[in-house]
């Protein structure tokens, strides 16, 4: 079954209308992986219809980042729908999202300036904008998101908590190849040798949870061990962070700590801008 394909917001607006049940929307910036699949089969386990958006958010693009090249492939993200029978799919243009220069947009607050907000100033205003504007316009019941970004999840709950906005937020977790790497679009673009270095991240973060029972200081040091080692290959690894955060509030755990965490790790091969995190727990306080 093909989707319905919505590109204006009167589209959108009709083909809404005629959607049965309750909804689940994922929203999403196309270059579809098995990762955006699974997100889809979560949202049709969560609602009665399945509707995604497709759209490059150009507003949550920092100066000198991939928003020129992020891969566009709009006829193959069709047809993973259509396979996956998603009833509806988004697909604006710049301009029917952004009519003209946005005045009022979301500020993503504390939690939007560490980790990986630190690392990309601007980055989480310019995302809880455009959700925020395609829950407004698709209005799903519910909303599925990767746990592989998982300070946009916890941004994502976060804004939807504080300004009240109807929509159950749901998490998937993260998919990865069979050698770890966790899927994103933007492997694509790694060389042979590149993607051998970024499978550091996903070595780095198994060897952080081995180190688990010994508490917070052991999982960074067999954590960044195996990311010192990535540094030093050809090509390098260029770390941003590797931190160990609380999973709602993103504030780094030093010291002893009890109950859940998140490791999470962030870097560039060549010119790509990869993340990766793993849920932990714990248990009583280390
Ligand atoms: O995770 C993404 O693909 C994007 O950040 C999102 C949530 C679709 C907003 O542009």
């Amino acid at each position: 079954m093909t989707p319905i394909v919505a590109r204006t917001r009167e589209e959108l607006a009709q083909a809404r209308s005629k959607t049965e049940g309750t909804l689940a929307l994922v929203p999403t910036m196309g270059a579809l992986h098995e990762g955006h699949l699974s997100l889809m089969r979560q949202a049709r386990r969560s609602a009665d219809a399945v509707a995604v958006s497709v759209f490059v958010n150009p507003l949550q693009f920092g100066p000198g980042e991939d928003f020129d090249r992020y891969p566009r492939t709009f006829a193959a993200d069709l047809e993973a729908c259509a396979a996956e029978g998603v009833d509806l799919v988004f697909a604006p243009t710049r301009e029917v999202m952004y009519p003209g220069e946005p005045q009022v947009t979301i500020k993503s607050g504390p939690m939007g300036e560490v980790v990986e907000g630190a690392a990309r100033p601007g980055h989480f205003d310019g995302m809880l904008t455009v959700v925020l504007k395609l829950l407004n316009l698709v209005r799903p019941d519910v909303a599925i998101f990767g746990e592989k970004d998982a300070q946009q999840l916890a941004m994502i709950r976060r804004m939807v908590a504080d300004l009240n906005v109807p929509v159950e937020i749901v998490g998937a977790p993260t998919v990865r190849e069979p050698d770890g790497l966790a899927l994103s679009s933007r492997n694509r673009y790694l060389s042979v040798p590149e993607r051998r270095t970024a499978l550091a991240l996903a070595r780095a973060l198994r060897a952080g949870a081995d180190a688990l029972a010994s508490g917070p200081d052991a999982v960074l040091a067999a954590a960044r061990a195996v990311l010192a080692e990535a540094e030093a290959a050809e090509p390098p690894l260029a770390l941003d962070y590797l931190v160990l955060v609380d999973p709602s509030t993103f504030t780094e755990i030093t010291g002893p700590h009890a109950g859940r965490a998140v490791l999470a790790v962030a870097g560039r091969v060549g010119a790509t801008h990869l993340i990766d995190n793993l849920p932990l727990d714990f248990g009583k306080e280390h």
